[in-house]
């Protein structure tokens, strides 16, 4: 652990208690011109410490800066393998976690950032990440098993977000086939899986699975073109909501993940479905038809019946509904 890192962990544990400088450099071994270095890098960072005149520094109580030891306090101890790799800004953690992955990097590889500049969305659309209001994360995925059971992971992460965000909350979240969250009518959670298979056998190479949350409302609101859309889950900072927030997702979906094949997220998927027995419209390349959604499959597969009595299984493609 660098100083820096070790000065970090001190604040964490000790967010809105007052320690000097002489106190921490005592306890950690450093001398107090570290601490002051490490202090002022800290706040450049975002950590909102105050320095107070004989009484020392002491870290704000609503502090929720993203970061690999806040994450770390609320992860499962069977997830200390994970490989937590946080960045300030870039430009897409999945692209750069697809880079990873090529270069052989190993299951449990994690990136995270405070803000992306080019986010990636479903259907080439952008993602809108603005900085340390959400949660834009990519977990890179080794899983044995066939690409066509590729979207077990979107779907059993849908499960694993709603769930988190239930926790730390107590909103009830629902999913829109396939994968979009939302909370009161409004979309509060994108994710986007991305894989790579063998041609030869047909079986999944590597998964990045990318999650993007809307935590806090954007300073200037959302833009026009999703501010009719999006959400968000707190109206005030809170106290390492998204560190928090970060590690129940990954408690959750690693769960989820680890007996992914037997299926057993879709009882609780379909209990979220904010689309069983309601009026869609299915979206296709030249077309839209008006359907109502009767349900949803163990394979995720969406039943609708169209106006004129057709009924048919959607496997994948964009449904929109009035809300
Ligand atoms: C969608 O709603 O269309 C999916 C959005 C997925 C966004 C996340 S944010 C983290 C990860 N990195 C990306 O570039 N995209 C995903």
């Amino acid at each position: 652990m660098t100083i820096k890192e070790k000065i970090t962990e001190l604040f964490e544990n000790n967010k809105g208690v007052y320690m000097s400088g002489e106190d921490i450099a005592e306890r950690l071994r450093v001398t107090r011109s570290a601490v002051w270095k490490a202090v002022k890098a800290l706040q450049d960072e975002g950590y909102e410490i105050s320095a107070v005149t004989n009484k020392g520094y002491c870290l704000s109580e609503s502090t929720d800066v993203l970061s690999a030891t806040g994450i770390k306090k609320y992860l499962a101890t069977e997830l200390s393998y994970l490989d937590l790799k946080i960045y300030k800004t870039v430009h897409s953690t999945n692209a750069i976690l697809q880079e990873i992955a090529i270069e052989g990097g190993k299951h449990g590889c994690v990136v995270l950032s405070s803000a992306q500049t080019g986010g990636r969305g479903r259907f080439g659309r952008s993602f809108y990440s603005p900085s340390d209001k959400g949660i834009y994360m990519s977990i890179l995925l080794r899983p044995d098993m066939n690409a066509d059971k590729a979207t077990l992971i979107t779907t059993a992460a849908a499960v694993a977000v709603c769930e988190a965000i239930e926790k730390v909350s107590n909103l009830k979240p629902q999913i829109k086939w396939v994968n979009d969250i939302y909370i009161e009518g409004r979309k509060v959670c994108g994710i986007l899986t991305e894989a790579s298979f063998s041609m030869e056998s047909g079986r999944i190479e590597h998964a990045v699975l990318g999650i993007g949350v809307n935590v806090y409302c954007p300073q200037d609101g959302f833009p026009d073109e999703i501010k009719n859309i999006a959400g968000y889950i707190f109206e005030d900072r809170r106290n390492d909501a998204r560190n928090r927030l970060v590690a129940e997702i990954l408690n959750c979906f690693m769960r989820r993940y680890s007996v992914l094949a037997q299926n057993s997220f879709m009882h609780e998927y379909k209990k979220r479905s904010l689309v069983i027995g309601r009026k869609i419209t299915v979206l296709s390349a030249n077309k839209t038809e008006s359907a109502v959604a009767l349900d949803i499959d163990e394979s995720c597969h969406l039943l609708v019946r169209y106006e004129d009595g057709r009924e048919e299984y959607l496997s994948s493609g964009e449904i929109s509904i009035k809300l």
